[in-house]
């Protein structure tokens, strides 16, 4: 079998990526109550280590992998590029080569998403994208997953995003096309996502909608989601954030909403600013549920990279 590695969603696909969310509602079912740290009765990835390398920082993508590999009944080790060879000019296809004579796979969060595929074009072992400044298929495993738990049907649903044209929404429009949903994206002028990942979007046969008014972004909109208007790596642009303003996630912009919308937030975020305080701790913000499975959805990714899914 070649080698399964997970850098955009669109490598494992749409059918895969239902199988990997119905995984992780059965497998979170199953150990439901049980202490964290407890090895799954199956065990399905006993043997296997999991070395993560990080470029930038990372509270949940860090702990969810680690968690995840236990669970599995695995081991992963964390790694800061900085404190590595790589780190000092070691190359990224070295780094590649070493690693997979050493470890069973690779999670990589670079600011650089050329370097994902050139680690994964030297990796004789499956290597998955913990984030890069293109794309975070990952966080998208779980928020599909925590819509589903929360009684949303994926096909149609339509879900909007607002403020900055990011990383995470990159990975939101392949889902779409992926598991036929809409996007609506409410964002200002000269913050749009990447053009090819519309494309993507829309030749999947889902409609993608640019707005510049978060009204009608929000108009019936099933699920309502935003980030952080600076990301990791990116500089501050003058204006920015005035220009971001209007695109705050807020009570008002709600009731524009259906009434049963969720919030989701991959997280971390900045309350005051791209969500109101009262949005982010409301009932319909699902923003704990959607962090905790992280973990969920991780063990299906990684099951996925296996070749066990
Ligand atoms: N959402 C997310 O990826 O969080 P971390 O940056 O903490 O990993
Ligand atoms: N868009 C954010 C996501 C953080 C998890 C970033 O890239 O910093």
């Amino acid at each position: 079998m070649t080698v399964r590695h997970f850098l955009d969603l669109s490598d494992a696909g749409g059918d895969a990526l239902a199988a990997m969310i119905g995984d992780a509602i059965d497998r979170k079912e199953a150990r439901k109550g049980q202490p964290k740290g407890l090895v799954d009765a199956d065990a399905p990835l006993a043997g296997r280590t999991l070395a993560m390398i990080f470029e930038k920082n990372s509270t949940r993508t860090r702990v969810s992998f680690d968690m995840a590999m236990r669970q599995l009944g695995g081991n992963a080790m964390v790694m800061q590029a900085g404190t590595m060879q790589l780190g000092r000019g070691e190359s990224v296809a070295d780094t590649a080569r070493v690693l997979s004579r050493m470890v069973d796979a690779i999670m990589i969060r670079t600011d650089d998403h050329s370097k994902i595929e050139e680690l994964a074009h030297h990796a004789t072992v499956p290597v998955i994208n913990g984030l890069t400044d293109r794309s975070h298929p990952c966080q998208i495993v779980a928020d599909l997953l925590t819509l589903v738990e929360h009684g949303k049907a994926l096909p149609g649903l339509e879900v909007a995003w607002f403020g900055d044209g990011n990383n995470v929404l990159h990975s939101f429009l392949e889902a779409a096309a992926l598991l036929k949903f809409n996007v609506r994206y409410a964002v200002p002028d000269g913050y749009e996502p990447e053009p090819e990942f519309v494309r993507f979007a829309e030749a999947g046969g889902v409609k993608v909608t640019l707005t510049r008014s978060a009204e009608e972004a929000a108009e019936g909109a099933d699920v309502l989601v935003t980030d952080t208007w600076v990301s990791m790596g990116q500089p501050e642009a003058a204006g920015k954030l005035a220009a971001m303003r209007p695109y705050q996630v807020n009570e008002a912009l709600m009731t524009f909403a259906n009434p049963d919308a969720l919030f989701l937030h991959c997280l971390p975020a900045h309350v005051g600013d791209e969500v109101s305080e009262g949005v982010f701790e409301s009932a319909q913000s699902v923003v704990w549920d959607e962090a905790e499975n992280r973990i969920h959805a991780q063990k299906s990714v990684l099951r996925w990279a296996f070749g066990q899914l």
